[in-house]
């Protein structure tokens, strides 16, 4: 006989335990009435961030992704995935958070802005850059 253990279900049970349902339902002949689902996904957004150095202020965070499912969005979670990078900031010491937007996207700066980023081009005039592929590769010789 198979060893089994009887136990209470735990919340990462809710899969399994949907397929059992269904097994169930399938075996009663009534499968098309089984219409519920799992829950929404677990992980609905993510802030991707390293550190960075200046020469004028040392340690430095910077966000390069924020992202938030668009089913979830306005309901503060992108919000407090930036306070969350804010803490990491302190906590490591850095005196700057830094992030990047695509000036189009409006709704974001708005957000940033609201809590109380500065716009760097706007205020100093900075302009981004980058060098890949060819350009890269040229620049290092190769
Ligand atoms: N859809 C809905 N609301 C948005 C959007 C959007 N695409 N972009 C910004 N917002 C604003 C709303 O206007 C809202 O302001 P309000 O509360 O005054 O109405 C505010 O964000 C809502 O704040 P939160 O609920 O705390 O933020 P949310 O959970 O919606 O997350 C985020 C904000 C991450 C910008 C999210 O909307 C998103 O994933 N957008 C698409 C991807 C994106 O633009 N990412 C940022 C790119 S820049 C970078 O990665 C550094």
């Amino acid at each position: 006989m198979a060893a089994v253990r009887i136990r209470e279900a735990e919340e990462g049970d809710c899969g399994d335990v949907l397929r059992l349902i269904r097994e169930l339902a399938e075996y009663e002949k009534l499968s098309e009435q089984v219409t519920i689902s799992e829950e929404g996904p677990r992980i609905v957004g993510y802030g991707l961030y390293c550190f960075v150095y200046s020469t004028w202020k040392g340690r430095n965070i910077y966000l390069e992704d924020i992202y938030v499912m668009p089913e979830y969005r306005g309901q503060g979670i992108g919000s407090k995935i930036i306070k969350k990078v804010a803490e990491v900031a302190l906590d490591q010491g850095c005196s700057q958070f830094r992030l990047a937007v695509l000036e189009w996207n409006k709704r974001a700066i708005d957000l940033y802005k609201a809590l109380g980023t500065r716009d760097l081009t706007q205020e100093e005039g900075w302009h981004a850059f980058r060098f890949e592929g060819e350009a890269m590769e040229k620049l290092a010789g190769r």
